[in-house]
């Protein structure tokens, strides 16, 4: 079976719809049909200030929203990248072989150092796209499922592994980032032309957000003066936001659920995705506050998870390291 890897920055207390319709519902789909390993990069999540106990019980809330989402432990390697020292080690040898004026180009550091200043921003968040190169070939993965606004990083962890192939031997497996189109991006129902992020919670539904918060947030979703529904992503995109988000709950195609709402109003819309995102939210979760009331449970899976990913991410960073010319303790 090809092989799956991603992850998930544990810097909310909840998961949003982005999150979920761009990237986490194809990790549950893709169990069947991939070898899949999925992971919470809390590494990824110190690159900018953070209360420990804030991260230790948002690391572990992650971990149980995916387990509800339903990533089965038993048949993905579900785990936390900082319990698998193979990622830091990897992702030393990967800034060695990075440009600076290469890292210097990734748009994210860009516009998060922007909001603080560039000044005070960490090298950490600047080298946050050379550690998640690392995690996915660690594991030597095939594929990548994420949302669109990972693709940059996907591409600059192609070319990381093209490089260190040209240079030192086949060694590292170029992946594919696996991204559904018309979930790809989410946008923020305040601002439809912003993708939808934490950082903007009015414009953000989280899937852990009260029943009466969700309708709440899409009943005042920003739309357009059109006033026809149409899905026409680049004339209406707070529109054809609000029907991928059904068609997508619902899985039905975009095309069907536009000429069931065409010719109504927006009202009718947004009751109905308000209703799709809420019947999904109330199951949801409910199962999440289940796992969190057994912690102790929780933490044999994620170590037993942890365990497994170091069985495979180990004998990469061997191999690179031989490759390399580093000699690893065995
Ligand atoms: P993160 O934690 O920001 O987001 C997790 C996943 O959600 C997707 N996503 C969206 N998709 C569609 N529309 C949106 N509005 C939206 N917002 C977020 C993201 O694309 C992502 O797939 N750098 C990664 C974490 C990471 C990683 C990795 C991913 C670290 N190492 C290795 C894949 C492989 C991130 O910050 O995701």
């Amino acid at each position: 079976m090809p092989r799956v890897l991603s992850g998930i920055q544990p810097t909310a207390d909840s998961f949003h719809l982005g999150n979920y319709l761009g990237a986490l519902r194809n990790w549950v789909s893709m169990q069947d049909t991939h070898d899949c390993f999925y992971m919470v990069v809390d590494l990824h999540a110190i690159t900018v200030p953070t209360d420990p106990e804030v991260l230790r019980s948002r690391t572990r809330a992650s971990y149980a929203q995916l387990l509800a989402l339903g990533i089965d432990p038993e048949l993905s390697t579900l785990f936390v990248q900082s319990q698998v020292p193979e990622h830091a080690e990897l992702g030393w040898v990967m800034q060695c072989l990075t440009g600076f004026g290469e890292a210097s180009r990734m748009t994210q550091f860009k516009d998060k150092s922007s909001r603080e200043g560039a000044e005070s921003a960490s090298v950490g968040l600047f080298t946050y796209p050379i550690l998640q190169a690392a995690d996915i070939l660690v594991y030597r993965a095939d594929e990548v499922p994420v949302g669109e606004d990972q693709r940059q990083h996907l591409e600059l962890t192609r070319d990381l592994a093209q490089r260190f192939n040209g240079r030192f031997g086949e060694t590292l497996v170029v992946p594919k980032a696996h991204i559904v189109k018309d979930t790809a991006r989410v946008v923020d129902l305040q601002d439809p032309t912003s993708k939808m992020s934490k950082s903007t919670p009015t414009g953000c539904v989280f899937l852990l957000d009260e029943p009466k918060v969700i309708e709440k947030k899409i009943k005042r979703a920003v739309t357009d003066s059109v006033g026809e529904v149409r899905h026409d992503p680049e004339g209406q995109p707070g529109v054809a936001n609000l029907l991928s988000v059904i068609a997508a709950l619902s899985d039905r195609s975009v095309e069907d659920v536009t000429a069931e709402f065409a010719g109504g109003g927006y009202g009718p819309l947004k009751t109905a995705a308000a209703d799709c995102v809420v019947a999904f939210a109330q199951p949801f979760a409910a199962r999440v506050a289940e796992l969190l009331a057994d912690p102790a449970e929780l933490d044999r899976v994620m170590d037993a998870g942890s365990q497994r990913a170091r069985m495979a991410a180990a004998p990469t960073v061997a191999d690179v390291y031989g490759k390399v010319g580093l000699r690893r303790p065995v």
